[in-house]
C-alpha cells in the first residue's frame, strides 16, 4: 500500500507520518517511510534551487517541475513490494498543487504511482505561516491560500481522507488513525 501525506508548509507532514508509522508497526505492519523531494543527487539540487532568490520565477518553476519528476522516477521502482505499507511525505500532487501549468506537470508525471490513499493534511494559511515563519521563498499568505485550494480540489480525484490540521498533534494523529484503519482492515472504534 501507497499512502501519502499532502498538505501545506507546516502542516505537519513528518510528525503525523513518524507517528502512524510507529503505530501500523506497533499493529505488525512493516512500513517504509519516504520523503519527496529524496535524498538523490536530482533531490539535492532541488533542495539547493529551492533556496534561490529567483525560485519562485517562472522559469525556476518550470525547471523545478522537470527535476521534481525526474527525482520521483527514480524511486517508482521501489514502491512494487508488496511486503511493506509506503507512506510518503509529499508525491506528484504536490507538483500538481505548487508548479504550473497542471497540464503539463500532468504528462512530465504520466509514470508516477497514484497513491492508494491520500491523506490530506488541511491547515489554515494563517496558521501555515504562523508556524513556518517564512523559512523559504513560498511561504507567504497569498501563495499558500491558493495552494491550499488547489490541494482540495485534486483531493476529489484520488481516494482521500482530509483531515483538519488545525488541531492539537494527539488530536490530528487520532483522526489520521481512525481514517486508515478501514483501509488496513483495523476496527476505526479499536483506535485511540
Ligand atoms: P517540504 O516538504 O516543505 O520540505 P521541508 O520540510 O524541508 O521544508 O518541501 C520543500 C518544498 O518543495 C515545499 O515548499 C513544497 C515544494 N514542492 C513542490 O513545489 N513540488 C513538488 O513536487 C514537491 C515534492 C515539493
Amino acid at each position: 500500500m501507497y499512502i501519502v501525506f499532502e498538505g501545506i508548509d507546516g502542516a505537519g507532514k513528518s510528525t503525523q507520518i513518524q507517528l502512524l508509522k510507529q503505530w501500523l508497526e506497533d499493529n505488525g505492519f512493516r512500513v517504509e517511510t519516504l520523503v519527496e523531494p529524496t535524498d538523490s543527487e536530482v533531490g539535492k539540487l532541488i533542495r539547493e534551487i529551492l533556496q534561490r532568490p529567483d525560485a519562485t520565477t517562472d522559469t525556476v518553476q518550470k525547471t523545478l517541475a522537470l527535476l521534481f519528476a525526474a527525482d520521483r522516477m527514480l524511486i517508482m521502482d521501489k514502491l512494487e513490494d508488496q511486503s511493506k505499507i509506503f507512506i510518503s511525505d509529499r508525491s506528484f500532487i504536490s507538483s500538481l498543487a505548487y508548479q504550473e501549468p497542471e497540464e503539463w506537470v500532468e504528462v512530465l508525471n504520466r509514470y508516477a504511482k497514484n497513491p492508494d490513499l491520500l491523506i490530506l493534511l488541511d491547515l489554515d494559511v494563517k496558521t501555515s505561516v504562523s508556524r513556518t515563519s517564512g523559512k523559504d521563498t513560498f511561504e507567504n499568505e497569498e501563495f499558500l491560500t491558493g495552494i491550499k485550494d488547489n490541494y482540495l480540489r485534486l483531493a476529489e480525484n484520488f481516494t482521500c481522507e482530509i483531515i483538519d490540521a488545525n488541531n492539537g498533534v494527539n488530536k490530528v494523529s487520532s483522526d489520521i488513525k481512525k481514517a486508515v484503519a478501514p483501509y488496513l482492515g483495523i476496527c476505526p472504534d479499536c483506535v485511540l
